[in-house]
């Protein structure tokens, strides 16, 4: 239940604890296998999840299999525990929606109606959204503006995203259209962050 202002301190401090017990069971939950291995990264990545640089938002880039979606899911993870870690006040649990860009293209399209809505409302608001491979997908027309809606809806209220893309954000306009990518530069200024290497997947970096 929420608190009331006659609660004592460790009845918050315990409803707060169960607030981020419930948000890092949720995100956990829905963490796909091998990204719920813990891995070490770049400081710039864990400096903005800990808050201590100037953008509201994270862009990973770097080649195939570098990492790029692996890092962005620890690094909500550790976002989250630093929005609401034991201690540290919040609103309630704080939620993190994440989606891949293929899929998020296709459920925006223009017959999704009320349903396609309740999707843009949900990611304009959600406390951190992470779009997972930003330029695997073309969008239409009809797509761009929906992201515009999104995209605006988080740059005018400074909501954060993280976003991984083997495409710089320079060169996303083609994809994305000019005005999102307007946004998306104000938005990540700083923290764009190359990860470099050899693919993984193929033994690179091991
Ligand atoms: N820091 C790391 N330490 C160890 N393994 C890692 C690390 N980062 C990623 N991996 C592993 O490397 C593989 C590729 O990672 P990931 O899927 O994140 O790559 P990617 O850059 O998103 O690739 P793509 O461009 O194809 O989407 C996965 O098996 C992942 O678990
Ligand atoms: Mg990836």
């Amino acid at each position: 239940m929420p608190s009331s202002s006659d609660d004592t301190p460790s009845a918050r401090q315990s409803w707060l604890e169960e607030r981020w017990v419930e948000a890092a069971r949720r995100f956990d939950a829905k963490t796909p296998v091998i990204y719920q291995q813990e891995i070490e990264f770049d400081e710039r990545v864990s400096d903005w999840a800990l808050g201590n640089t100037g953008s509201s938002s994270l862009f990973l880039t770097g080649p195939i299999g570098v990492g790029k979606t692996h890092t962005a899911w620890r690094v909500c993870r550790l976002w989250l525990e630093n929005a609401v870690g034991p201690g540290i006040p919040w609103k309630g649990s704080p939620v993190i929606a994440t989606t891949r860009a293929t899929s998020l293209f296709d459920a925006l399209r223009p017959d999704a109606q009320s349903e396609g809505r309740r999707l843009i409302e949900r990611l304009q608001t959600a406390d951190l959204l992470f779009v997972d491979d930003l330029a695997a997908a073309r969008a239409s027309d009809w797509t761009r503006e929906r992201l515009f809606e999104i995209f605006d809806e988080r740059y005018i209220n400074r909501r954060p995203v993280v976003i991984t893309s083997d495409v710089l954000p320079s060169n996303l306009t083609e994809i994305i259209g000019p005005r999102v990518a307007s946004r998306l530069a104000e938005m990540c200024r700083g923290n764009v962050v190359l990860l470099d290497g050899d693919d993984r997947r193929k033994g690179g970096n091991r």
